[in-house]
């Protein structure tokens, strides 16, 4: 990072804010690199899980991160493809189960060191917009652009709720709200690249702002060479 010239954008926040929507829409309006951090802790999640590692194994789980091979296919219209260790697991990353143990996982110090090194080879030009919670502040604390995502945490469970709604998967409001405030809790509190803004980022409450103006609302911060 440090004498890598590549801009990087980052856009942090809580679980349910947006991120992942703003970040890959900004990606291809730029036609830059995008990078996922979350997918890559919910992969080692995934991976662990199939190897039969218990989150209680701190060395065994950072061994797992550092071997397990993440690939993400680029689709035109929606979300990628993700494969680990060359197995098709798109929709098992995005559950709510593969969620809650990248975040109980994600709080081992051993396994944040275990993929810095990913997450920064992301860094290609002509840029790179990186989604996650300590883009800013720890993987790339030289980001020229750094924007932090929040909504309450209700809104956060009513967008949660219509989305997998629309998958056809029935969850009650009630536990996605407990389950957003417990990764919340987690993420926030946790010794090591706590979820915080960086000290220079901009904070925009998505709570009544639809995806577009957020979108636009970062685009208007962004300097105009970056869209040619
Ligand atoms: O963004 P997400 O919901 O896919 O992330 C899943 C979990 O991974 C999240 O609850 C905390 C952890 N995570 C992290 O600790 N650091 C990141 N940069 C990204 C995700």
């Amino acid at each position: 990072m440090m004498n890598n010239p590549v801009p990087v954008i980052t856009i942090d926040g809580p679980a349910g804010a947006g991120k992942g929507t703003v970040s890959r829409r900004l990606a291809q309006v730029l036609n830059w690199a995008y990078l996922d951090s979350g997918a890559l802790y919910r992969a080692v999640g995934i991976a662990a899980a199939w190897e039969g590692i218990g989150l209680d194994e701190p060395r065994q789980l950072a061994e797992c991160a550092s071997r397990t091979n993440i690939k993400f296919i680029t689709q035109d219209t929606d979300e990628p493809k993700i494969y680990v260790n060359d197995k098709e697991a798109t929709a098992e990353i995005r559950s709510e189960l593969a969620g809650s143990m990248a975040s109980a996982l994600a709080a081992q110090p051993a396994v944040r060191t275990a993929l810095i090194a990913l997450q920064r080879s992301f860094q290609q030009a002509p840029g790179l917009v990186a989604d996650g919670r300590d883009m800013g502040t720890v993987i790339f604390p030289e980001a020229p652009y750094k924007f932090y995502l929040t909504a309450s945490p209700m809104e956060r469970a009513q967008r949660r709720h219509k989305q997998l709604m629309e998958k056809g998967v029935s969850v009650k409001l009630d536990s996605l709200l407990h389950e957003i405030v417990t990764r919340d809790e987690r993420d926030a509190n946790r010794a090591v690249a706590p979820l915080r803004p960086a000290d220079d980022a901009h904070i925009i409450d998505s709570t009544s702002l639809p995806i577009d103006s957020v979108i636009e609302r970062i685009l208007s911060v962004l300097p105009s060479h970056y869209r040619t």
